[in-house]
């Protein structure tokens, strides 16, 4: 059966970042539900090209993804999975010493302001009075309830924010768009280029099983749970 039983038959889907672990996994995954009218891969290389610090390049791939759906409305489930970690030479910092502007700066505009630019020019592509799903990819380390290491400055504090502008985009899209869920999601630890340098022998999940969480989590939500913060078995994190 497939994972998004609860999207209707054809459902259309986007995924950003499509060149990364989880990315490519969700676009494979996608690609193989027979239910799936069409999936919808976007990245730096993709054609266009779609650059989170270029909001021109994130307007053209929302056009020309306008002109390949069926109908107005016609985009069903929409995911960000992009992300950075290490953003400069002294990144994830570990103590406030590494703390450089241009590093928090680079973290604001990868991991909070671009995917808020993809909420922005893409959410205009759900249907009105249909079921909709759109997840970003945030971390669990960007709970501030839940920090109790420390550390991780840039990519704790860019992630907090991402979760602060879903949360925000989730009320004013449910005006428009009662049925659509919008979440922040942690995919767990999960074998990628972005944690290699740091899980060491932490025990990682393998992209193909993160996809398959995330949208099993995604298929799951209603529209009372658009707006929140979950982590791939479907538990609600603290924000
Ligand atoms: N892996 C984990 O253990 C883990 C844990 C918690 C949260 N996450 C989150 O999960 C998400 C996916 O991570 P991942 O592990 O799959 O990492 P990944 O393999 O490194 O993928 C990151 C993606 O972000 C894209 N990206 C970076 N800068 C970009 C830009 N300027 N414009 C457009 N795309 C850009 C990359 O594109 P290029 O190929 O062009 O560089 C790539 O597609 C991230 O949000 C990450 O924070 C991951």
């Amino acid at each position: 059966m497939s994972t998004l039983a609860s999207l209707p038959e054809g459902y259309r889907a986007a995924v950003i970042g499509a060149t990364g672990a989880i990315g490519g996994a969700l676009v494979q995954a996608l690609q193989a539900d027979a239910r799936c009218g069409g999936v919808h891969a976007f990245s730096r290389r993709s054609a266009p090209a779609l650059d989170l610090l270029d909001e021109a390049s994130i307007a053209t791939a929302a056009a020309h993804l306008r002109e390949q759906l069926p109908g107005p409305g016609g985009l069903h489930l929409l995911v960000c999975a992009t992300g950075v970690l290490q953003l400069g030479p002294r990144s994830p910092e570990k103590r406030l010493a590494d703390l450089a502007p241009e590093t928090l700066a680079r973290a604001m505009a990868l991991n909070a302001i671009g995917p808020a630019l993809v909420l922005k020019h893409f959410c205009e592509l759900l249907p009105l009075k249909e079921r909709a799903l759109v997840a970003v990819l945030s971390a669990r380390v960007g709970s501030i309830g839940d920090n109790r290491k420390g550390g991780w400055y840039a990519y704790r504090a860019s992630k907090a924010a991402l979760n602060q502008f879903l949360h925000t985009a989730a009320i004013e899209v449910a005006r428009k768009r009662p049925l659509a869920v919008l979440a922040a999601l942690h995919p767990g630890t999960v074998q990628s280029g972005l944690s290699a340098p740091i899980i060491g022998d932490a025990e990682a999940t393998t992209p193909p099983v993160a996809a398959a969480n995330l949208l099993r989590v995604l298929n799951g939500l209603q529209p009372t749970d658009s707006g929140g913060f979950f982590a791939w078995d479907g538990t609600a994190i603290a924000w």
